[in-house]
């Protein structure tokens, strides 16, 4: 499918196998997403550019390429996509981060937003948006709306989990964005949970149930 990129990695697989048992404690589940998300950047970044600079081996002198000052910035929808954060920003340390707090309304399943804080050269960045779940779709889809309206050209969506109907959502919306998962699963359940899913990210991650 344009634009969806499932990192079925072996590694990734196996944690996600982890995240989804209901026996792993919060600290190890916090952990994990923090592990996967860095091994997600790394593809995400896959199509970064290079420039080449003069440098010196101990041995001789050689152009080598170095990234060319490309300005990014994530954007975790909190509170579960604070848990990815760490791990980008382990890979790239000068990363900006912009905050959307959205909640999903239990009845509704629209989000309901609550809180933005954002660099204020987002539009000139290049920005990936966190969230370990895309369920019905709604909150990525806000955040990249939103994302938009300040001007932002080039978005990515990371999540870790994403159910068909979610993709369809941001591939029916926001064509132009690259979704990135390490699986999709089956289906939504009436409440809009993901089956058979992990359960409530925000929960397992803040230990919050
Ligand atoms: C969860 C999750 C996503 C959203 C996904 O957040 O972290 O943000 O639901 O569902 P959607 O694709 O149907 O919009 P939640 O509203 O539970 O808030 P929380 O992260 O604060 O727990
Ligand atoms: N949000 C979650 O945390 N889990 C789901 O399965 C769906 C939305």
């Amino acid at each position: 499918m344009a634009n969806l990129h499932v990192l079925d990695h072996p590694l990734l697989l196996h944690k996600l196998t982890l995240l989804r048992d209901k026996h792993t404690s919060v600290k190890e589940f916090r952990e994990i997403v923090s592990e996967m998300a860095t091994l997600m950047c790394y593809e995400a970044t896959r199509n970064l550019s290079v420039e080449q600079v003069a440098i010196e081996t101990p041995l001789a002198p050689m152009m080598a390429p170095r990234i060319a000052g490309k300005k990014m910035a994530v954007v975790p929808i909190l509170r579960a996509g604070l848990g990815m954060v760490d791990g980008i920003v382990d890979l790239i340390p000068s990363v900006k981060v912009g905050h959307l707090g959205l909640y999903r309304d239990p009845e509704t399943l629209e989000p309901v937003e609550y809180y933005c804080k954002m660099p204020r050269d987002i539009a000139e960045r290049d920005v990936i948006v966190l969230d370990p779940m895309l369920a019905t779709g709604g909150s990525a889809a806000a955040a990249l709306r939103m994302l938009k309206g300040y001007g932002c050209r080039h978005l990515k969506l990371m999540c870790i989990l994403a159910a068909p109907e979610g993709i369809a959502c941001i591939q029916k919306e926001h064509p132009d964005v690259e979704i990135y998962t390490a699986t999709v699963d089956e289906r939504l359940n009436d409440h809009g949970y993901i089956l058979p899913g992990l359960g409530d990210a925000g929960d397992r991650i803040f230990g919050t149930k």
